[in-house]
């Protein structure tokens, strides 16, 4: 028996990193996952560790910033599980600099993949939400509580120099939490926020400047912390490190179990007790 047994989940950016450890975690307490990521492989291998460990999911490939992905990402729940109970939008990634030098390209990519991307997904979903709270309604059963966890960042709660992209669409993510949470209690959907502080994945391992790339669509983006400031990053963490991926997924898991059925809107900081 686990404790998400008969519930849908779709994972947004689940092929590596954090975005995995959710998914691997949803599936473990038996949420059937949809897994979503850009790059086909490791969405392949999150499917396949999921299947290993005796899970049920699927993946849906693509970019969460496509024309009609959100709908696709949605359906795909629907017609493989039946349903949609858990949403969890974390896709993302960075494209640093100072503002004199951020260009509308990167600016808007970076708005379009952690602000625009979860409020299609969220708009997707209604359809899907709004007809099963009213199925069960006009049953006379209870509403079950469906859950909406959106990852922000402390650059969005407290903003970071290099990043006026990213903490803007971070501190957006809250706002479209909060907003959220006001209109879709109505259909008992619970949504919140958790905030990341350092989490060690390849966004922040990788040494910024020396090689530490990923590929969006063909282009070559540097990601990554350089090695001086990750060590006086982790200096900084009360706990005195960075957090592992299967600790911010633990965070994440909060939020979708039933005991968290009453707290919704709120942002919850996952970061070793590093707070800004
Ligand atoms: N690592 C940290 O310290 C940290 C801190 C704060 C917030 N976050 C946030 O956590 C989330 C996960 O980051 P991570 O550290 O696990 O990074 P990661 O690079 O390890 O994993 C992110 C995954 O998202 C995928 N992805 C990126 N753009 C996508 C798109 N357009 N469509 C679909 N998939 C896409 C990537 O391919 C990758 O597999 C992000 O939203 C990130 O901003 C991370």
């Amino acid at each position: 028996m686990g404790t998400l047994d008969g519930k849908v989940a779709i994972v947004s950016g689940s092929g590596r990193g954090i975005g995995r450890e959710i998914a691997l975690k949803l599936a473990a307490e038996g949420a059937r996952v949809v897994v979503n990521d850009l790059d086909p492989e490791p969405a392949k291998q999150t499917l396949a560790a999921i299947e290993a460990a005796g899970g049920q999911a699927v993946s849906c490939v693509g970019s969460v910033t496509e024309e009609g992905f959100a709908e696709r990402f949605v359906q795909t729940a629907v017609d493989e599980f039946g349903g949609l109970d858990i949403i969890v939008n974390n896709a993302g990634y960075t494209w640093d600099s100072v503002i004199q030098k951020m260009t509308d390209e990167q600016w808007d990519a970076i708005l379009d993949v952690h602000l625009k991307a979860p409020f299609r997904i969220l708009r997707a979903a209604q359809p899907v939400i709004a007809a099963a709270a009213k199925r069960a309604k006009e049953a006379g059963e209870p509403v079950p509580c469906r859950k909406v966890v959106n990852i922000s960042s402390l650059a969005g709660t407290g903003g970071n120099a290099g990043q006026a992209n990213y903490s803007s669409g971070k501190a957006g993510i809250i706002g479209l939490t909060k907003a959220m949470s006001k209109e879709w209690g109505r259909y008992n959907v619970t949504v919140n926020a958790v905030a990341f502080g350092l989490i060690k994945t390849r966004l922040t391992e990788a040494p910024a400047g020396t090689g530490g790339t990923i590929d969006v669509a063909g282009k070559e983006i540097k990601v990554g912390v350089n090695p001086n400031l990750l060590a006086a990053m982790e200096q900084m963490v009360p706990l005195g490190r960075g957090g592992t991926p299967e600790e911010a997924a633990g965070a994440v898991y909060l939020f979708c179990i039933p005991e968290s059925d009453y707290v919704s809107g709120q942002t919850l900081v996952c970061g070793g007790g590093f707070n800004i």
